[in-house]
């Protein structure tokens, strides 16, 4: 393996795995090898191919697929690798085998790139790592690498490349700008959760999301276009939307999930298909020029882009999904590390800036003596005082809240109280865990009271003194803590999973964790969800 190319052997578990600048520069080896197909020019072509018989890529699809299996594995054909398939109807999965120990043997047998479609989300991620271990302890010569063609609601990032690739192919090769109508189910569709990081490679992105209330695009997803600077708007129908005078002169369809949801909203589907379906009537509003675009399959019955359209100027999407077998041949082409070592990167990964979050007060030149606690309890002579927790919130919250923490750090079987007071400098609530007798707290108890009680301060108390004082601020990252739990059943770090996978979760700008595996967005509260239940 070339150590200069920063694409070998790398996994792509969501579209941020690879920078913009590596998109843009994967983009240029997609654009020169569609043109070497479209020419037969061999000789570029084979500049292209790993030509490697015992070079092994395995597709495993847990969920069906046509496009995204179909290509990757005509791509893989093109590379003149091993390719096989794994039929997941036959595997040991049925005997209660864990995807580490399953994807593990198939390490074993000399495969490197692994293409997984399932519907736990996070799964890449976690083979990624589990994996990595694997060949290490077995010295294998080669890290696997995984590509995530798609898992549960979460992502579809080898969709998002060809996506990006086929905007980039109707903007004249320009990445300068783009407004883009995303329309249809944008609740469950993983094809535009990916855009809201995908779209970043485009200077300026205006986003118009089209979607009746039941089929919104989640709350996280919205922010996150935000926070990369994108304008979004949203509206509850193609009519609503068309209503108004800035159209976007490229849509982006997405299929209905609607039997994922329930009776209630299958009542209701005729409507709910309605708002998100082009009709003949709309195409007199549509600006010259437009391209509608979808990651397919589309329905035989109820589709969203009407058969009508295919002959019409506004097909993007048939060419799009042929430009998929050109993406996939260039992403294998690169993890193999057969093209890329020319790529330099410019822009320098952020280094993680160590934050603390625990900081102790210094008492050395003023020993601090607890006096007045609050009002009706008693100094404690030897112990712990939680104090300020929740500080700002309702009476009732706080008393919920100080329970958790108290099982949180195993305080519940201590004698001692919890108490809500108002503070001395205004009249706010906050609460006061004491637990009178002998404490000597460690770096990672301190790190989970951070965690489950941020904003607080702990003293330590002995022979009547405050010997020890911390004031407590929220971890940039929550993990190795066997209580943690991710709440999205579907993430491969839940419970109910039986993965084994501990969770693991990353601090936001809005001071609440994303899971690192799936990305679903939690309170500081929620991610005890062991002791919530
Ligand atoms: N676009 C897409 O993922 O299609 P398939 O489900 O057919 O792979």
């Amino acid at each position: 393996m070339d150590k200069q190319n920063v694409f070998a052997g790398r996994s792509l578990c969501v579209i941020e795995d690879f920078s913009k600048e590596e998109r843009m520069y994967l983009f240029s080896q997609v654009k020169t090898l569609k043109q070497a197909m479209e020419q037969r020019d061999e000789q570029k072509l084979a500049s292209y191919r790993i030509d490697d018989k015992d070079f092994g890529i395995y597709e495993v699809f847990l969920e069906n697929s046509t496009r995204t299996k179909e290509s990757f594995r005509n791509a893989a054909n093109f590379h003149h690798a091993k390719v096989s398939e794994m039929s997941a109807e036959n595997a040991s999965f049925s005997k209660g085998e864990s995807y580490a120990d399953t994807f593990n043997t198939m390490i074993g047998y000399y495969n490197s790139i692994f293409i997984v479609r399932s519907k736990v989300e996070g799964l890449c991620k976690y083979l990624e790592e589990a994996c990595s271990a694997y060949a290490q302890r077995n010295s294998l010569y080669r890290k696997p690498a995984f590509i995530n063609a798609g898992d549960g609601k979460h992502e579809h990032p080898t969709q998002e490349l060809l996506d990006e690739f086929t905007f980039l192919e109707d903007n004249n090769w320009s990445n300068d700008s783009l407004h883009l109508a995303l329309v249809g189910d944008l609740f469950h569709g993983r094809t535009v959760h990916s855009k809201a990081d995908g779209l970043k490679i485009f200077k300026s992105v205006k986003v118009d999301l089209i979607a009746p209330e039941e089929l919104a695009m989640p709350e996280f997803y919205v922010e996150r276009m935000k926070e990369n600077g994108y304008s979004v708007r949203i509206f509850s129908s193609i009519e609503e939307y068309l209503a108004q005078d800035d159209i976007a002169s490229k849509w982006y369809f997405t299929r209905p999930q609607l039997e994922r949801m329930g009776d209630r909203i299958l009542q209701k589907q005729e409507e709910l298909r309605r708002s998100i379906t082009f009709t003949k009537e709309f195409l007199p509003k549509i600006k010259e020029g437009t391209k509608f675009y979808h990651p397919l399959p589309r329905h035989k019955v109820t589709p969203t882009i009407p058969t009508f359209l295919d002959e019409t100027p506004l097909n993007g999407w048939e060419r799009q999904s042929i430009n998929g077998m050109y993406v996939r041949i260039v992403l294998l082409s690169l993890i193999a590390g057969r093209i890329g070592s020319d790529f330099v990167p410019t822009v320098k990964k952020e280094e993680a800036v160590r934050e603390d979050y625990i900081t102790e007060i210094d008492l050395t030149s003023k020993p601090m003596k607890e006096k007045h606690v609050s009002e009706g309890v008693q100094p404690i002579h030897n112990g712990i005082v939680i104090d300020h927790i929740l500080k700002g919130d309702n009476p009732g919250e706080i008393r919920r809240h100080m329970r958790l923490i108290s099982t949180v750090l195993g305080l519940d079987e201590q004698k001692g109280g919890d108490w809500v007071s108002t503070g001395n400098d205004d009249q706010t609530y906050k609460g006061i865990i004491f637990r009178p007798g002998s404490y000597d707290l460690d770096r990672k108890q301190l790190k989970r009271l951070s965690a489950v009680a941020p904003g607080c301060t702990l003293n330590l108390i002995k022979d009547g003194r405050v010997i020890h004082k911390f004031r407590l601020y929220l971890p940039p990252r929550i993990y190795n803590f066997e209580d943690l739990a991710c709440t999205n059943e579907a993430c491969i770090s839940n419970p109910e999973q039986n993965e084994g996978v501990p969770a693991m979760f990353q601090r936001t700008k809005e001071n609440t964790f994303v899971c690192a595996y799936c990305n679903k967005t939690h309170t500081f509260k929620e991610i005890w969800k062991r002791h919530n239940k």
